[in-house]
C-alpha cells in the first residue's frame, strides 16, 4: 500500500479520523525510513491539536509493536508474567526495590527500562552506578536469567518497538512529547511487545511529572487501561504523588542505597508505602492466585525475613555487579541545607529538586551527556514534617564546592515552610482499573 503522508497530515489537521490501514502504513513506512522526519513531526503536531480517537490510539500502538520483534515471556517461562512501568518522576527508584521483593515472593519480574532525560532519572542510569552491573543483556541472557533467578532489569533491545524509539526521539525535539495518546501508545507498545500478561502502571501527578494535574493523569491512565483491554491484557494504574520527590534520595548511587534500605525494611515511609502497594498489586495480578491484601502481607514478610535482600544480591551478581553498598561511588563534597526558622514543611518542589540534581550532574540534558553517579540531593524533611531553625532540610552531594553552593541555594528555594500543622500526604492518590 502506498500512502501519501501530506494527505494524512492534512486530514489530521482538519480533525478527521484515520483509517486503521492508513495509520498503520504511516507508522510502518516511517520505521522503514520511507517517511521523512519533517512530515512525521508535522503529523505529531496535528495530533497535538486534534487528538486521536481510542481506535486510532490502539492502531498506532499495534503498528509500533509490529515495527519490530516481540517477546513472549509467558511462553518462555511457562508462567503468567507481570510488569510495571512508571511515567517518570524525581527520586523514582521504585522498580529497584519492587523487583527483589516480587521475585522473593516467587513471581518472575523481568523488566526493560529506559534512561533518564531531563529532570527525571532513568532506572538504567541508577543501576549503572553499581560497579560492574551490565544493563545490556541479549534477549537469550534476559530470558535465561529470569528463568534461573526470577529477576532481570535490562535496557530495551533495539529490535523491540523501533518505531517508538524513532518517534520518541523526534517528539523530544519538536515539542510533541506531552500529547496524551502519543504517551499512552509509546508506553503501552513497549510493555505489550515485551510480553507482559498484566501490567501495573504508576502514573505520576504533580510538579515533577509529565502530568501536572490529577485530571490529566486520569485521562492518561484511562487511555492506557483501554489499550491494555483492547490487547487482552490486564492493567492496573496507580495515580501517585509527584509534587515532592519520592522518598529522600535523588541521584543515582544515592537512590540505589535508598532502594536497598527499603528492601531491608528501613526505607522512607512514603517510598515504602508505594513499593509495598506496587508489589501487592503485582502479586495479585500474578499466577499466585491471591488478592491485594495477601499480596501486601507476603511483600512485607519478604522484607522482614531477609528473602527480598537475598533476591537483590543474587540479581546484582547475576548481572555482573557488586551488591555491597560500600562499592557505590561517593561524592567528595557534602553540604547541608538548613531551615532558617521553625515551621512545618508545606512544599518540596519536585521539579526544582530534580533540576538541582540535574545541574549537579546526576542527569543528562541531551542523550550523549555523561552522568556523575555519585552526586544528588537527599531530602531529609518532607511535606508535613515539623522543623526547628537550623534543622537539616536536605543534603547536597556534589563534585565540587561551586556546584554544591549553587545546588544548595536551589534546594533551599524548593522548600516552603508554614505555620500550624499539615497531615503527611499519601503517596498513592488513587487506583484505577
Ligand atoms: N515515556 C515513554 O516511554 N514515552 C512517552 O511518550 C513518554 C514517557
Amino acid at each position: 500500500m502506498t500512502i501519501r503522508p501530506a494527505e494524512l497530515i492534512e486530514a489530521k489537521r482538519n480533525g478527521h479520523e484515520h483509517s486503521a490501514a492508513d495509520l498503520t502504513e504511516l507508522i510502518l513506512a516511517y520505521a522503514r525510513d520511507e517517511v521523512p522526519d519533517y512530515q512525521m513531526a508535522a503529523w505529531c503536531m496535528a495530533v497535538y491539536f486534534r487528538g486521536l480517537t481510542g481506535a486510532e490510539t490502539y492502531t498506532l500502538t499495534d503498528a509500533m509493536i509490529r515495527s519490530g520483534e516481540t517477546l513472549d515471556l509467558g511462553a518462555a517461562l511457562g508462567r503468567r508474567v507481570v510488569d510495571k512501568h512508571s511515567t517518570g518522576g524525581v527520586g523514582d527508584k521504585t522498580s529497584i526495590a519492587v523487583g527483589p521483593i516480587v521475585a522473593a515472593c516467587g513471581v518472575p519480574f523481568g523488566k526493560m527500562s529506559g534512561r533518564g532525560l531531563g529532570h527525571t532519572g532513568g532506572t538504567l542510569d541508577k543501576l549503572e552506578s553499581i560497579p560492574g552491573f551490565r544493563v545490556e543483556l541479549t534477549t537469550d541472557e534476559f530470558v535465561t536469567q529470569l528463568r534461573e533467578i526470577g529477576l532481570a532489569i535490562v535496557g530495551q533491545t533495539a529490535d523491540l518497538v523501533p518505531a517508538d524509539k524513532k518517534l520518541y526521539a523526534l517528539r523530544d525535539v519538536t515539542a510533541t512529547v506531552d500529547i496524551v495518546p502519543l504517551i499512552a501508545s509509546s508506553i503501552m507498545s513497549k510493555k505489550l511487545a515485551a510480553g507482559a500478561d498484566a501490567i501495573v502502571l504508576d502514573v505520576k501527578v504533580g510538579a515533577g511529572a509529565f502530568m501536572k494535574t490529577r485530571d490529566d493523569a486520569v485521562i492518561l491512565a484511562e487511555q492506557m487501561i483501554d489499550l491494555g483491554r483492547r490487547a487482552g491484557r490486564q492493567v492496573v494504574c496507580l495515580l501517585t504523588d509527584m509534587s515532592q520527590p519520592l522518598g529522600a534520595a535523588v541521584g543515582n548511587a544515592l537512590e540505589i542505597r535508598e532502594a536497598v534500605d527499603t528492601v531491608r525494611g528501613g526505607g522512607p515511609a512514603d517510598f515504602t508505602e508505594l513499593v509495598v502497594d506496587a508489589c501487592a498489586r503485582l502479586l495479585a495480578l500474578s499466577d499466585l492466585d491471591i488478592d491485594v491484601e495477601e499480596g501486601r502481607r507476603r511483600a512485607e514478610a519478604a522484607v522482614a525475613d531477609g528473602s527480598a535482600l537475598d533476591a537483590y544480591e543474587r540479581w546484582i551478581r547475576a548481572q555482573g555487579g557488586n551488591p555491597s553498598l560500600e562499592q557505590l561511588p561517593v561524592a567528595p563534597v557534602l553540604r547541608q541545607v538548613t531551615a532558617s526558622r521553625a515551621g512545618v514543611v508545606t512544599t518540596v518542589d519536585a521539579l526544582a529538586v530534580g533540576i538541582a540534581a540535574l545541574e549537579l550532574g546526576a542527569g543528562r540534558r541531551t542523550k550523549t551527556d555523561a552522568i556523575d553517579h555519585a552526586v544528588g540531593v537527599v531530602c531529609r524533611a518532607k511535606r508535613g514534617d515539623p522543623v526547628e531553625a537550623g534543622d537539616v532540610l536536605a543534603e547536597v552531594h556534589a563534585a565540587d564546592e561551586n556546584s554544591a553552593a549553587v545546588a544548595a541555594q536551589a534546594v533551599l528555594a524548593a522548600y516552603a515552610l508554614g505555620d500550624g500543622s499539615l497531615r503527611r500526604p499519601d503517596v498513592v492518590l488513587d487506583v484505577l482499573q
